[in-house]
């Protein structure tokens, strides 16, 4: 790091201005090795003292649109292909590490427009001084970093914010994310992931919010909206990015980066809806996919780019590539070139190059020959000039770089009850039998068995930003202070990777006889799931498999609390009596988060966003799936769409989940038995709470269309709401659906609902249906966009 640049002696600045029709001359500073325009570039200059363009075009009077128009004029190709130019500053565990003195000269020269995996509001302060202050141009650099599930403050990872059933939990976590990010000197997130994951040996699927379309693009746009907030230019908002767009989530057999092979009508009714979602909340970034669909790279594909997204959703924000995505399209074989790689790209409206330095590197020549890549570099620059526009920078290009800012906001009290409280409404309860759950107030001796339940760097997940392992409180930490240390015993049993040690296996048992109850800590490390962790088993790791079987045969009453990154075979541990609590990684407070729910002072209520299949086998399993021909029978004598050997529902579906209380469903009404064309359906039902216990229930409203022109899938939501319901109360839930919410990618092209009757059913989840009933669409009707990606509003109200 240069930490000299501050105290060099001002800089004589001699900047430049050009006369409308010229190009630029760039001009020798002191401290920027600024070489000159290519020969090929004639120019003309007016000199203006101390004033970069950026400032000139301010002191104008230009905003805006305006002032981005202006600069882009007066740019030479080379800084047009520098601003689109991303480099790491450093790497994700080694923020800032590359930043030496040749990346200031690079940010002097206007080579580089964005740095990501970098942080510090001081240290980034500086970087942006040089950029704006010490450039020819004067272009404020945008600051990136993956801020997936907090900054410092660590909520639990995406699919474990997913559970909460509730966008207003996932807005939090993100509005908290970016208040602390911001802070850091950060002006972007490559956040939200709003892949769908219908495989869960997929490992990103604990990066995003599961398998359904209509509750991914719900989660998309809370998240959208906590990062971004209502006004970009705030300094304490930043930009979101949907990502991975196309269909990143269906690579084959559920390896990461593999290719996609589905069909248009799965892309654009189950995997682009999200993204619409998030384009209609004004997402300010979107990132491509690695991988490719039927063999066209997505980063290349300018069908879905050109075509779908800037064109048909008139999507204007900034579109970045992934790490080093535009030099692998020579790996996936459609170039052969460095500079093709970065023309497909280009023309592609792939704005932003991450990492592969193709742009800024390779391609001057191939511009300057060529008057389409001409034309897509100009409209490129100006997507990021507006990016940087938007928040602000041009006018306040340090509103991100104050230091007692940055100080006050990390984990403060605020945010850490913010993560408590995600985190508690993210466990599902999947099991509770006998109600072993919740934990007597003293409920004796208890041991606590598991290398998970101390794994602090478990807790706070793959995607980790700055969060610290001394930041969280682990589960048997919070279980001794809660318990007092005499009355918790603790044993690792075993890891979740290396083989078993009997004899440790053994002390575990032997702690587990000697309790009045056990609590075991179970499951996937953090480092089981992620990017490029795809498992081709997804039954519970070996020596945790062994451990549970081992201390399950102890014969005592025993609690398993699972972590996981993504659904799993949980084997041995679904059994008869048993009572099991999904925690995910929960974040920082990870352990008050277990304890309170073990304990009854908080209720689970969360739910599960992706199924979690009996097998591996079974994967991908989803709800949404088309009836086929001969549908599965559990009559083995049938010939029908199923396995042989294991039941033909998943371990447990999208959306189940349970409570200490008790719900009963009734009173359904529907405002009318037919939906026309511009009208409204609503459907509601009551919802009492018969227990003692306040709580909240995840009120799911799913539907079907029993007759199309092409199958539809057996289940698609297209409403929940998590309503407390104190003891013995009743809420009414309501939910308004609009025709367009069953339109479909019909084989006209274009999204349409036929007439005829649609099914629907309210519950407690996906497989667990408690109220039915019908309407008809009185006639067909074309939507402008996927059905799945229309909020449906929910209303709840006092009975
Ligand atoms: C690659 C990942 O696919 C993407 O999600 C991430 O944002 C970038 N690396 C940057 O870290």
């Amino acid at each position: 790091m240069n930490l000299s640049r501050k105290a060099r002696p001002a800089d004589r600045r001699l900047k430049a201005t050009l006369g409308s029709a010229a190009l630029a001359l760039m001009i020798a500073v002191p401290g920027c090795a600024i070489s000159g325009a290519p020969e090929s570039q004639p120019a003309v200059m007016e000199a203006v003292e101390g004033q970069t363009i950026a400032a000139y075009a301010t002191a104008l009077g230009l905003k805006g649109e305006a002032r981005a128009e202006y600069i882009l004029a007066r740019m030479t190709t080379a800084e047009k292909l520098g601003q689109l130019n991303q480099m790491a500053g450093g790497r994700q565990l080694a923020l800032n590490s590359r930043i030496n003195e040749g990346e200031y000269e690079r940010v002097c020269a206007g080579g580089v427009g964005s740095y990501l995996h970098v942080a510090g509001a001081e240290f980034l302060g500086e970087l942006q001084r040089v950029a704006v202050e010490e450039s020819r141009l004067g272009i404020p650099l945008l600051f990136a970093m993956d801020v997936v599930h907090g900054y410092r403050t660590i909520f639990p990872v995406p699919l474990g914010i997913a559970a909460t059933f509730d966008a207003d939990d996932a807005e939090l976590s993100a509005r908290v994310a970016a208040v602390e990010a911001s802070a850091a000197g950060l002006h972007w997130t490559f956040a939200p992931m709003v892949d769908i994951a219908r495989d869960a040996r997929w490992g990103r699927i604990v990066e995003g919010a599961g398998e359904e379309p209509f509750f991914g693009s719900a989660m998309a746009r809370a998240q959208v909206r906590g990062y971004q907030g209502d006004d970009l230019t705030r300094s304490d908002t930043i930009i979101a990015t949907a990502k991975h767009f196309g269909a990143y989530g269906a690579g084959t057999g559920g390896r990461d980066y593999d290719s996609a092979d589905i069909s248009e009508r799965t892309l654009m009714d189950v995997y682009l809806p999200p993204f619409h979602a998030a384009a209609e909340e004004d997402a300010a970034s979107f990132m491509v996919a690695f991988n490719d669909i039927g063999g066209v790279p997505t980063t290349a594909n300018k069908a879905l780019l050109n075509g779908l997204l800037r064109s048909a959703w008139n999507y204007q924000g900034l579109v970045v590539s992934d790490w080093n995505s535009v030099v692998e399209l020579i790996a996936h074989g459609v170039v052969e070139t460095r500079a093709e790689a970065g023309a497909l790209a280009l023309l592609a409206s792939v704005d932003m190059e991450m990492t592969s330095g193709i742009y800024a590197a390779d391609m001057l020549a191939a511009v300057e020959a060529s008057p389409d890549l001409q034309a897509a570099l100009d409209a490129s620059v100006l997507r990021v000039l507006r990016a940087k526009e938007r928040l602000g920078l041009f006018d306040t290009p340090y509103a991100y770089h104050d230091g007692a800012r940055e100080a006050e906001v990390m984990l403060s009290p605020a945010h850490r009850e913010a993560a408590l409280k995600v985190a508690e409404r993210s466990m599902v309860l999947l099991r509770n039998d006998n109600a072993l759950l919740p934990l007597k107030a003293e409920p004796g001796k208890v041991a606590v068995i598991g290398a998970l339940a101390g794994d602090a760097r478990s807790m706070i997940g793959s995607w980790k930003a700055q969060g610290r392992e001394g930041d969280v409180v682990t589960v048997v930490d919070a279980l001794r202070t809660r318990l007092g240390e005499a009355n918790v015993t603790y044993e690792l049993g075993a890891g979740t990777r290396e083989a078993a040690d009997p004899a440790e296996i053994a002390r575990a048992v032997a702690a587990a006889k000697a309790a009045d109850v056990v609590i075991l800590v179970t499951g996937e490390d953090y480092n089981l799931s992620g990017e490029a962790r795809s498992r081709s088993d997804i039954s519970l790791p070996a020596p945790q498999r062994a451990l549970a079987e081992a201390v399950l045969a102890a014969g005592k009453p025993v609690v398993t609390v699972l972590m996981t990154g993504r659904p799993l075979d949980i084997g041995p541990l679904d059994h008869e009596g048993a009572s099991i609590l999904v925690a995910w990684f929960p974040g920082v407070e990870a352990g008050p988060a277990v304890a309170r729910t073990l304990f009854g002072d908080a209720v689970p209520a969360g739910r599960l966003p992706a199924s979690f299949p009996r097998r591996t086998g079974q994967s991908p399993y989803f709800i949404g799936h088309y009836p086929t021909g001969r549908p599965a029978d559990p009559d083995l004598a049938k010939d029908s769409a199923r396995y042989m050997d294991i039941p033909i529902t998943p371990a447990y579906a999208f959306g189940q989940g349970l409570s200490y209380a008790a719900f009963e469903y009734g009173g359904l009404t529907l405002s009318s038995g037919t939906l026309a064309p511009g009208g409204r359906v609503t459907i509601s039902a009551a919802v009492t709470n018969t227990s003692g216990v306040d709580a909240d229930e995840v009120v799911q409203l799913y539907v079907r269309d029993p007759v199309a022109q092409v199958a539809r899938p057996q289940q698609e939501l297209r409403g929940f709401a998590r309503v407390a319901i104190p003891a013995g109360e009743t809420r009414r839930v309501a939910f308004t659906l609009a025709p367009e919410q069953f339109a479909y990618f019909a084989p006209s092209g274009q999204f349409e609902a036929d007439a005829g009757r649609i099914d629907f059913g309210i519950g407690a989840s996906s497989a667990d249906i408690r109220l039915t009933g019908s309407f008809r669409l009185t006639a067909p009707i074309v939507a402008a966009g996927p059905a799945a990606a229309m909020a449906t509003p929910v209303t709840v109200s006092e009975e």
